[in-house]
């Protein structure tokens, strides 16, 4: 069985997810409407009835991924923001927002709730985190530089980017991740002792 379908339909799912993201309004509308369709389509194949229930990590499940990711993409901006002002970086938005917004793209579809707790989907066991999304985003068109960020953006992967956009996803997404790891009383990244 394929672990998605790729849904361009679901019109009441496009709707909340257009309200949920943060930063749709900083691409272009044809950016937006394959942001949403890759959202929309990650959802419509997970076990999830509400993107409220879909958990951040099996590590903490009570902190909403729907949180998450705008946790980051707002933490993005503000840096790539600094990084323009200070030290001259180029931002291109068209390729930072989408990296942003859809770096945990597969997460509803390698966790799943049990009651209060979450664990792991048997496409977890497949495929790591980041390459689901990857291969969502090759399937709908992104660029290449986005579909390589994204697959290669966990803490676990092999190796990050050199792009500036890999740079930038790297810091707001554990600045946002020790967030939530922080609010569900958890030990966060920073923190974590050697062994
Ligand atoms: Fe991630
Ligand atoms: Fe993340």
């Amino acid at each position: 069985m394929e672990p998605y379908t790729i849904d361009r339909s679901s019109n009441w799912r496009r709707e909340a997810v257009e309200q949920w993201l943060f930063g749709l309004d900083l691409v272009s509308p044809a950016m937006r409407a394959d942001i949403v369709t890759a959202w929309v389509s990650s959802w419509a194949s997970s076990p999830y009835e509400t993107l409220a229930g879909m958990p951040f990590t099996p590590d903490a499940p009570d902190y909403p991924l729907m949180s998450h990711v705008n946790d980051v993409t707002r933490a993005g901006i503000d840096l790539a923001h600094r990084a323009a002002t200070d030290w001259g970086a180029t931002v291109d938005p068209e390729v930072l927002v989408p990296i942003l917004i859809l770096h945990d793209l597969d997460k509803p579809l390698l966790y799943v709730r049990n009651g209060d707790t979450a664990g792991y989907s048997k496409l977890a066991e497949e495929l790591p985190h980041g390459v689901v999304g990857a291969m969502m985003l090759k399937e709908l068109g992104f660029a290449h530089s986005v579909v390589s960020t994204v697959a290669t953006h966990a803490t676990n992967a092999p190796f990050h980017g050199r792009g500036f956009e890999a740079y930038v996803l790297y810091y707001a997404d554990l600045f946002a991740a020790d967030h939530a790891l922080m609010a569900c009383g958890k030990v966060p990244f920073y923190r974590r002792r050697k062994s």
